[in-house]
């Protein structure tokens, strides 16, 4: 029997540009933040948070609802987590009868509770088994399969073996994070790996790391020649930024905004992620994840993030956002297309114990 042709990538929305993605990223990539990010321009490709794949496992509800009710108009990748073949492969199934782009599976979870169970991550130690899940998965995925990899788990001396495995399984998108699990989120991204995974695989790569801005997505694709970026935790604090990609790679100028937009956007988002029945202090202290993101590109001594951060109300917190982005002359001043240096999102959070649980707001800082 003739082997199946591949399939081609969604096209993306730039003809001959670099492709953009936004990162999966667990408690935050649900259809509420998928919907508000694409109005302020989507990305290319979307990917799910991960869809966790054990014996009892049926994929959760809430995040079929970011493929099912997805009217941003672009592709959604589902991303699984497991290790266990037969399950990955049922899931597989499940999850091709909802209107997915492809298969994509997590091999960077840096979570110890994750990865201590050899998945995500953890299995960046053993190539052998990462041989049997690629395989398992292409053989399940008549589609698009891709991979989202970090460049090793302590080391880098699996890192060719691991490129070689996924030319070997025909993967058909592979996004690098330039850390390995060891790393976590707050080491300097190695864009010379990512460069060498551009070079060694078959398929398209995705930059993943830091990728701050326009200006910074175009300087790494130029340095890894990588067919697009995939961006997570800026996107968070600059939902422009897709749209700030391709006018930079159009050559227009990066469209500025105000800290008056950056109050449209908090507005909309947490109007975006009510939910019946949650209590306003519990969505308020949820809005408050989001916006120690959005903080460091307000000010550059943090006063917003300080302020923010003693709202305990609806009221509260948007008249925080009135006396830092709107009043006295805020308004009209610029949103910093970079991070202010030295603003950190959530200061002495990244320990082992605190990142134990997962890979989620409560413990990820930028
Ligand atoms: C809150 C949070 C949740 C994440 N959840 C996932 C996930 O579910 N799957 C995954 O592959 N990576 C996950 N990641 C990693 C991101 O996809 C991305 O690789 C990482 O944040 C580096 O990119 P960035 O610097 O653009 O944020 C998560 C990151 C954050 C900050």
């Amino acid at each position: 029997m003739a082997a199946a042709l591949p399939v081609p990538l969604p096209p993306g929305q730039q003809a001959g540009g670099p492709l953009t993605a936004l990162a999966p990223m667990q408690d935050v990539t649900d259809l509420a933040f998928m919907r508000v990010i694409a109005h302020y321009g989507a990305p290319d490709y979307f990917f799910t948070e991960f869809f966790r794949v054990h014996a009892q496992s049926r994929p959760e509800k809430h995040i079929l609802r970011s493929i099912d009710e997805n009217t941003t108009g672009r592709p959604v990748f589902a991303q699984l987590i497991g290790e266990d073949l037969g399950h990955l492969a049922r899931t597989v199934d499940e999850l091709l009868r909802h209107n997915v782009a492809g298969i994509d599976l997590n091999l960077g979870c840096p979570a110890p509770k994750v990865y201590k169970k050899n998945v995500g991550g953890g299995l960046l130690r053993d190539p052998d088994t990462v041989d049997r899940i690629l395989g398992t998965l292409r053989a399940a995925v008549p589609g698009l399969f891709t991979v989202k990899m970090r460049i090793g788990f302590e080391d880098t001396t699996h890192f060719n073996r691991l490129l070689d495995l996924v030319n070997a399984h025909r993967v058909d998108l592979l996004s690098v994070h330039g850390r390995t699990v060891k790393e976590m989120y707050r080491s300097e991204v190695r864009y010379d790996f990512i460069a060498r995974a551009v070079a060694r695989a078959r398929c398209p790569v995705l930059a993943n790391g830091n990728i701050t801005s326009a200006a910074r997505a175009a300087g790494v694709v130029a340095e890894t020649r990588a067919a697009g970026v995939m961006i997570g935790r800026h996107a968070i604090r600059n939902p422009w930024i897709f749209q700030q990609c391709r006018a930079l790679f159009a050559g227009a100028p990066i469209p500025r905004l105000t800290l008056a937009e950056v109050r449209d956007y908090i507005e909309r988002l947490y109007r975006a992620t009510e939910v019946p029945g949650l209590p306003e202090r519990d969505h308020v202290n949820k809005m408050k994840k989001y916006l120690n993101f959005v903080g460091q590109g307000v000010d550059a001594t943090g006063a917003f993030l300080h302020d923010m951060r003693r709202a305990e109300s609806e009221s509260g917190l948007f008249s925080v956002c009135d006396r830092h982005l709107v009043a006295a002359g805020a308004a009209a001043r610029e949103f910093s297309l970079e991070p202010y240096p030295g603003v950190i999102a959530r200061p002495n959070c990244e320990t082992p114990a605190a990142i134990a649980d997962g890979c989620s707001l409560e413990t990820v800082t930028a």
